[in-house]
């Protein structure tokens, strides 16, 4: 009898334990205090169980247990759209495009920027959405673009506030090994990501202020965790994460509320392009100096380049997690600071926070671009005796290597 409630036990455990680790690693970080009191529970009844408890007890109290959890997961509270206004950036394509569409089927009054007023984005959003889509022509990198987008949402909001400003543009410019990505591959992701996204939101900050508003910047975990072969676009991020950061402590007593979004890997914007990616990493062989080139090889750049498009091609086509979550900062009462939106992204979160960093290099290397080829003159090296080996590490800093690019 006792053996038979054993296994009772051990299989009702096994599906309470794998249904939180399961909801851990499909859905954003928000759902760790429920796997915290899952876990609490779980052990409460291993307790219980071990005081010799009925089994009938313990099984109520897993049940219990379920039903505050299925209570805590309806449907959240959401504010009223009727009468609000927001402002998307890079409605192009992607994120913008779809969440453009999302709010406006909802009711928002939106106001989405496009590069390119004829492009097939900006004439789909005319197609798809109601009147009460205003199109504006906005390079956030352009501060005049960017400040008569201000005074035509003013035309149109007369004396009201814009309750969201929803920061989406966002540009990679190239992927490569840190000292391989060019001055200006660092410079566009930051002028785009990081100076455009800044300007955008100091300039409609005072709108957004006023109506007690909402911030939601789309950002990366590569702002977080150093992705392989990401550095350029990482960098630009993390400048962003910790800005936003900034912001919210700031605009606390505003009333204003400043959430980021961490999406995993979607196909947006140039993400498929894979024209794109070949133009741009001509562009980089063409300004790397040569003897960089020659220390790397162009069979290692090569490599990277096909592992990077191929990994593109595996990304998420399904934007929709990313667009909840951007109706739910806007719309939910007590919004996160931290959204984690997609397939995976809560597993590399748990990974790099809690395991050993040994071990969370290893899975972002694994994850990402597991290269195989390695630099021509580590090859080289790799050939010779180890001393050899050790003499060229101390040498290192004497070498005489111009690494300075062409422009
Ligand atoms: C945006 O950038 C331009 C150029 O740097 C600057 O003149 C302008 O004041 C900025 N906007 C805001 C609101 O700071």
């Amino acid at each position: 009898m006792e053996n038979y409630l054993d296994w009772i036990y051990m299989g009702v455990m096994s599906v309470f334990v794998g249904g939180a680790v399961r909801k851990f690693l499909a859905s954003h970080i928000s759902a760790a205090p429920t796997v915290v009191a899952w876990l609490g529970v779980t052990l409460v009844v291993e307790k219980l169980w071990s005081h010799s408890v009925p089994a009938v007890l313990a099984l109520g109290a897993i049940c219990v247990a379920c039903c505050l959890y299925s209570a805590k997961t309806a449907p959240a509270p959401v504010l009223p759209v009727e009468g609000k206004a927001v402002l998307i950036t890079g409605c192009d394509t992607g994120f913008g495009r779809a969440a453009a569409q999302r709010l406006d089927a909802q009711g928002f009054e939106v106001f989405a920027t496009v590069l390119d007023l004829s492009g097939e984005g900006a004439r789909d959003l005319r197609r798809a959405c109601s009147s009460r889509l205003t199109l504006l022509q906005v390079d956030i990198t352009q501060p005049m673009q960017v400040q008569q987008a201000l005074l035509d949402t003013k035309a149109k909001l007369g004396l009201r506030g814009l309750w969201g400003l929803v920061n989406n543009a966002g540009v990679c410019v190239n992927f490569g090994d840190a000292e391989l990505s060019l001055m200006s591959n660092y410079r566009g992701c930051m002028e785009v990501n990081f100076f455009g996204t800044l300007n955008v939101t100091k300039t409609f900050l005072p709108l957004v202020r006023q109506s007690k508003g909402r911030i939601v910047t789309i950002s990366s975990p590569a702002g977080e965790q150093p992705f392989p072969c990401l550095a350029a676009y990482g960098a630009s991020k993390a400048a962003l994460n910790l800005f936003m950061s900034t912001l919210r402590h700031e605009l606390d007593p505003w009333g204003v509320k400043v959430s980021t979004i961490l999406p995993s890997s979607y196909k947006t914007g140039q993400s498929s392009n894979q024209e794109y990616w070949e133009c741009q990493y001509k562009n980089m062989i063409h300004n790397l100096s040569p003897s960089l080139l020659e220390e790397y090889g162009e069979e290692y750049t090569k490599e990277t380049q096909e592992l990077f498009q191929r990994y593109a091609q595996t990304a998420n086509e399904d934007l929709s997690p990313v667009i909840n979550t951007i109706s739910e900062a806007l719309l939910s009462p007590h919004p996160l600071v931290r959204y984690y939106a997609g397939p995976g992204v809560g597993l590399m979160y748990f990974i790099y926070s809690y395991l050993p960093l040994s071990v969370s290099d290893k899975f972002l290397q694994r994850i990402f671009v597991q290269k195989k080829v390695i630099p021509r003159a580590l090859r080289k090296e790799n050939g010779l005796n180890s001393s050899f080996l050790h003499n060229n590490n101390n040498n290192n800093n004497n070498n005489n290597v111009d690494t300075t690019e062409k422009k």
